[in-house]
């Protein structure tokens, strides 16, 4: 019998702090009126010193076990998404694997921007359905306030911080529930579009997140409406049969403009970028935490993920809960 990878637990971190639009308009040649009508964002949660990609994706992951009734013992590995990592190494998902009580398990990072949890999500089911391990837990975890440029209005005002996990589990395939298909994709050629101008191995290193945000918006909705649909028709359902869709949470606008390609109404959108911004590999796990635990999201429920980042990077996955 084969072997699904089953969402079993979701849980959360947000930063404690929130600035809201106003608050960067005293900053910024920005105002609130302008944020909202070209992104949908509010507010967003930014760290306080004490808070970094590693002390949030451990409460995320805890809250995740939480709620799967797992105990540390049982995990086989730990994935975090982020491009925000506290040191260079170490990785993440190393440190979180000490902070969880993890004794014999295996973790790593995986670096594909805002793409990144569902770059990680189908790494660790691939793991599952190999039988090289039974509970995976799949993190996204960011601080792209540590990478801002806070002087430029044009990035400074749509990202946040915040981070988000899925325990995935081992199970047989008789209850149909679980990840059902997954699709990664990436364009190298367009690098220049979205990335970060440094990093530790460069002598120039400054590090500050650059973008031309009107291409990177015009790829975005071709390049998900595309994804999606080859997900959907690799499982051979239809935009119908879906239930949720849980996008990336960069802007309203290119989220409504996927749900309008597959003709969802925004009733089945899960929509978070109004209150966290983009939290980049955090979103998606973000977004599903909230909507399994306020009730939205039940079991058998069919929901389709998306995201597109930095590299490009994009992808999709479709599960059951
Ligand atoms: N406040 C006020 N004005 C701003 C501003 C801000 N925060 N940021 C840019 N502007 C100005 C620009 O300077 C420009 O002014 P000009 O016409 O005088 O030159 C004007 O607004 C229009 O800028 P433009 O960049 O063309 O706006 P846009 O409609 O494309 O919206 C984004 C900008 C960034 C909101 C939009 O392109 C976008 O969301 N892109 C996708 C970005 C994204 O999601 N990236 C992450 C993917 S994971």
């Amino acid at each position: 019998m084969a072997t699904r990878s089953t969402l079993a637990g979701f849980g959360s971190y947000l930063p404690r702090r929130i600035v809201s639009n106003d608050e960067l308009a005293r900053r910024l040649d920005t105002s609130d009126q302008w944020i909202r009508a070209r992104t949908g964002i509010g507010q967003r949660h930014i760290v306080s010193e004490d808070e970094t990609a590693v002390s949030m994706a451990s409460s995320a992951a805890k809250r995740a076990l939480e709620f799967a009734g797992i105990a540390p013992e049982c995990v086989d590995a730990v994935l975090v998404a982020t491009s925000t990592p506290d040191q260079v190494f170490p990785a993440t998902a190393v440190r979180v694997l000490n902070e969880l009580g993890v004794k014999n398990g295996f973790g790593f990072d995986i670096a594909a921007a805002c793409s990144g949890f569902i770059y990680a999500l189908s790494t660790a089911d691939a793991f599952i359905r190999a039988g090289q391990a039974k509970c995976v837990i799949v993190i996204g975890s960011e601080v792209y306030s540590r990478i801002l440029d806070w002087s430029d209005r044009g990035t400074a005002v749509l990202f946040g911080d915040g981070a988000g996990a899925v325990v995935l589990r081992a199970e047989n395939d008789e209850a149909d529930r679980g990840l059902i298909a997954t699709h990664l994709h990436a364009d190298g050629a367009t690098g220049d579009l979205l990335y970060v101008d440094g990093a530790i191995g460069r002598p120039e290193h400054t590090g500050f997140l650059r973008m031309s945000g009107r291409d990177v918006f015009r790829h975005a909705v071709s390049k998900l409406s595309s994804s999606v649909d080859e997900t959907l028709e690799a499982a051979g359902l239809t935009y119908s049969d879906v239930n949720w869709l849980v996008p990336h949470q960069a802007n309203i606008r290119i989220i409504e403009g996927v749900a309008r390609k597959l003709a969802l109404p925004m009733e089945r959108v899960v929509v978070t970028v109004d209150r966290h911004a983009n939290t980049s590999a955090a979103s998606i796990p973000l977004a599903l935490d909230e909507a399994v635990r306020d009730g939205r999201i039940r079991p058998g429920d069919l929901i389709l993920m998306e995201a597109l980042g930095g590299g490009l990077t994009w992808g999709s996955a479709l599960a059951r809960i």
